[in-house]
C-alpha cells in the first residue's frame, strides 16, 4: 500500500488549470520531493493530498483511504507544514507547541508531556519562553517542524520547510528528515533548492502544472541526458572511433567525454576497448551531473 496515491489530480481555478493530470505515488518509508518553480502547482497539489482542497478531477488516497471520505482519519495520520507560517506570533514557543498539541485528545498531562519532550527533541528548551514573533526565521521553521509531530503522524507533509533557512541548518534539518524516515515515517516535502532535492529517496518535477518526470535523482539525470558521462584522461589523442555502446559528447585534447547507459556496467568494458587499441587511462570517472542541470534540460525539452 502507498503512503500516498494520487491519480489524475487536477485543480482548476476557473479557466486557470493550476494541477493538471497529475499521479503520484510516494511509497511508504520513504523521502518524496515535489519539485518545481514558483507557481508550478506544488502547494496546490499538497492541499489537495491533505484534503484541504477539493480537486476538480482525480482523486487522493492515503494509506489507502480516500482523503474527502476520511477526512478525520486522514489528517489524524497526516503532519502537515504549511508553506506559511501557522505559529503564533504573540505566544511563547511552549505555548505554541502545548496548543498544538491540546488540538488532539492529549489529556492535559499528556499534552504537558509530549510537549516537553519535543521541546528537547529539537533543541528548543532554552528557547521555551521566547515570544514566537521575536524567533529567527531558521527557529520558527525548527518549531514549526516539531508542531508537525505533536500527534506521531506517520506521514509528513513539508511545504517548503527550508525557505529562509540558512544552509547548516538546512543541512541539519535534512538529517533530521532522514532520522524521521528511518524511525519509519514517510515524507513528502516541496522544495525549489535543487540541491537538496538530490536528498529525496524520488522526486517528481512539476511545471505548469505538469509532471516533468519522477524518479530517483540517479534516474532522472540518466533519462535528460540519454545516459550517463564518463571522462576519460588518455596517454594521448583518440583518433579511434568509439564502441557502439558509447558516443563522443566532447574531446578536449586527452580528454573525451562520453555517453553510456550505465557508468557502472560500461566503464571496465570502455577500459578493455581502450587498452585493446592501445591507449593507456590515466583517468577515468564518472561526470557529475547536477540535478538542476538534468532540470533545466527536461524544461527545455518541454517548451
Ligand atoms: N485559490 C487560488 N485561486 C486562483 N489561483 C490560484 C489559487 N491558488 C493558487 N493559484 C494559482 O495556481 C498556480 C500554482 O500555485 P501554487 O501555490 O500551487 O504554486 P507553487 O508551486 O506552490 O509555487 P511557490 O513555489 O511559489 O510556492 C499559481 O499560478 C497560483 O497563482
Ligand atoms: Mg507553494
Amino acid at each position: 500500500m502507498f503512503a500516498v496515491e494520487a491519480r489524475g489530480l487536477t485543480k482548476r481555478f476557473g479557466e486557470f488549470t493550476a494541477v493538471d493530470h497529475i499521479d503520484l505515488l510516494v511509497e511508504s518509508g520513504r523521502i518524496f520531493g515535489l519539485l518545481g518553480p514558483n507557481g508550478a502547482g506544488k502547494t496546490t497539489t499538497i492541499r489537495m493530498i491533505t484534503g484541504l482542497l477539493k480537486p476538480t478531477e482525480g482523486y487522493v488516497r492515503v494509506y489507502g483511504m480516500d482523503v474527502l471520505k476520511n477526512r478525520r482519519s486522514v489528517l489524524r495520520m497526516i503532519g502537515y507544514m504549511p508553506q506559511r507560517s501557522s505559529l503564533y506570533d504573540d505566544l511563547t514557543v511552549e505555548e505554541n507547541l502545548y496548543l498544538y498539541t491540546m488540538l488532539y485528545d492529549f489529556s492535559r498531562q499528556e499534552a504537558k508531556r509530549r510537549t516537553e519532550e519535543l521541546l528537547k527533541e529539537f533543541f528548543l528548551d532554552k528557547f521555551r519562553d521566547r515570544l514566537v514573533g521575536n524567533l529567527s526565521g531558521g527557529m520558527k521553521r525548527r518549531l514549526a517542524l516539531a508542531i508537525t509531530l505533536v500527534h506521531d503522524p506517520k506521514l509528513l507533509i513539508l511545504d517548503e520547510p527550508t525557505v529562509g533557512v540558512d544552509p547548516p541548518l538546512r543541512r541539519q534539518f535534512w538529517e533530521r528528515f532522514r532520522q524521521l524516515v528511518s524511525k519509519g515515517k514517510t515524507i513528502l516535502v516541496t522544495t525549489h533548492y535543487m540541491d537538496e532535492a538530490e536528498n529525496c529517496d524520488e522526486i517528481a518535477l512539476i511545471s505548469h502544472g505538469r509532471m516533468i518526470a519522477s524518479g530517483t535523482p540517479e534516474a532522472i539525470k540518466r533519462r535528460a541526458f540519454g545516459g550517463e558521462l564518463i571522462e576519460v584522461l588518455l596517454d594521448r589523442e583518440p583518433p579511434c572511433d568509439p564502441p557502439e555502446f558509447a558516443k563522443i559528447i566532447s574531446v578536449n585534447g586527452r580528454k573525451v567525454r562520453l555517453l553510456v547507459d550505465d557508468y557502472g556496467g560500461r566503464s571496465a568494458q570502455l577500459m578493455d576497448f581502450l587498452r585493446e587499441r592501445g591507449f593507456k587511462i590515466l583517468e577515468m570517472r564518472p561526470v557529475r551531473v547536477s540535478l538542476e542541470d538534468a532540470f533545466i534540460r527536461l524544461m527545455g525539452e518541454r517548451s
